[in-house]
């Protein structure tokens, strides 16, 4: 069968560790996939960088964009970040044009992911992002596909490595928390502007996307009430060891008699639930249903190889289509309102 032509655009954290993995993995992706999944463009800013990967037969653009609307490609991977351009516009220009993107861009789809999942559908095009919440953790597959027919009461968990690393660092290491937050962005875990993950803003941005798969409604990051971990301090986190909780930063989005209410938070968490003994850079999201009861999925939540593995499971779907199948939407259309539950109603 005709090779999988994908360009990717960012070589950072993940980006690197995405082109590692279809080199080093070329002749079993091909077998399982059934088509040989082929590189053939690349964008990123510096083309002098050591990425530790060897691309001198890579076609190389300066500019995303030009990538995304230009080079003969099949999908446009995403690995850039931002809401803004480039991001929005090079997706927005592959859509167009009807090629397939994979994202792990969570702000860009808590800000337009309505809008572009309108595109891809309109042009029979996929837009697959389960990198962009928790990490590897395959829970945009769970809520998309596997609990369709359920009615979804409660949303929750741990979605942000960097602020979970912290917090357990500082609680085991008795480290400060500059000195988590400088080992989390050495590990490749945080954002490019880490107050994104440590004000709580990347757990609202992923809570938002899972809120709407989950109820149906719009998304809506910025009805979500906010709080971030930067007031954390050991003694804090101490306190609460001492009356047998653990201090984690929680998203959770339920349903409530007025509406759909979502918040980020950092939360008191007794010491024996599943969700409290959950360490490091590693995630949980639990998802409360009628028919199935109570779903719980922890693993990685950040990092290059667990994020690489999202990246490829999304890649791979597509290499596996066939063209004119049915595909799930990207994201419904929104048909549950949401509770506004502004940072102004609790302050
Ligand atoms: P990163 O290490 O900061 O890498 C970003 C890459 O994008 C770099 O290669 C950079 O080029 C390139 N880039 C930035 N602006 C560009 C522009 N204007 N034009 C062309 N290229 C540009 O980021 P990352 O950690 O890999 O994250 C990438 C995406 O994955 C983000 O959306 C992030 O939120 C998401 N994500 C990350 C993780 C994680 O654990 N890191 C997990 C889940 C999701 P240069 O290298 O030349 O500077
Ligand atoms: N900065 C994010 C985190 C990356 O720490 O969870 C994964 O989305």
């Amino acid at each position: 069968a005709d090779a999988l032509k994908i360009g990717i655009a960012g070589l950072g954290t993940v980006g690197a560790s995405l082109v590692r993995i279809l080199k080093e993995r070329h002749e079993m992706l091909a077998t399982t996939c059934g088509r040989p999944i082929e590189l053939v463009a690349v964008a990123a800013r510096d083309r002098s960088k050591d990425r530790g990967v060897d691309l001198s037969k890579t076609a190389w653009f300066e500019n995303a964009v030009a990538l995304a609307s230009e080079a003969d490609i099949d999908v446009f991977v995403e690995l850039m970040g931002g809401a803004g351009d480039p991001a929005y516009s090079s997706v927005k220009a592959a859509l167009e044009r009807g090629i397939h993107v994979v994202t792990a861009n969570k702000a860009l789809l808590a800000k337009h992911g309505i809008e572009l999942a309108g595109i891809a559908e309109e042009q029979g095009a996929l837009l697959n992002y389960e990198a962009a919440v928790a990490g590897g953790i395959p829970v945009i597959k769970a809520l998309r596909e596997s609990l369709t027919g359920n009615t979804v009461s409660r949303v929750y968990g741990i979605m942000n490595g960097t602020c979970n690393y912290i917090l357990t660092k500082m609680e085991k290491e008795g480290l400060t928390f500059e000195a988590c937050l400088t080992e989390a962005q050495r590990l490749g875990y945080a954002e490019a502007d880490p107050s994104f993950d440590i004000e709580g803003n990347d757990t609202a941005h992923k809570l938002s996307i899972l809120t709407s798969l989950a109820f149906g409604t719009a998304i809506a990051a910025d009805d979500i009430y906010l709080e971030g971990i930067t007031n954390i301090s050991i003694e804090d986190i101490q306190a609460a060891a001492d009356l047998g909780y653990r201090i984690k930063l929680l998203g959770v989005a339920q349903r409530t008699e007025s509406g759909i209410e979502q918040r980020v938070h950092p939360t008191m968490v007794p010491y024996d639930s599943v969700i409290a003994q959950v360490d490091g850079v590693t995630n949980a999201v639990a998802v409360e249903s009628d028919i199935l009861g109570e779903l719980l999925m922890v693993g990685p939540g950040a990092g290059g190889n667990a994020t690489a593995s999202a990246v490829l499971g999304d890649i791979a779907d597509i290499a596996k289509s066939r063209p004119g199948a049915q595909h799930v939407p990207a994201f419904g259309r929104p048909t549950t309102a949401l509770l506004p539950y502004k940072r102004a109603r609790m302050q």
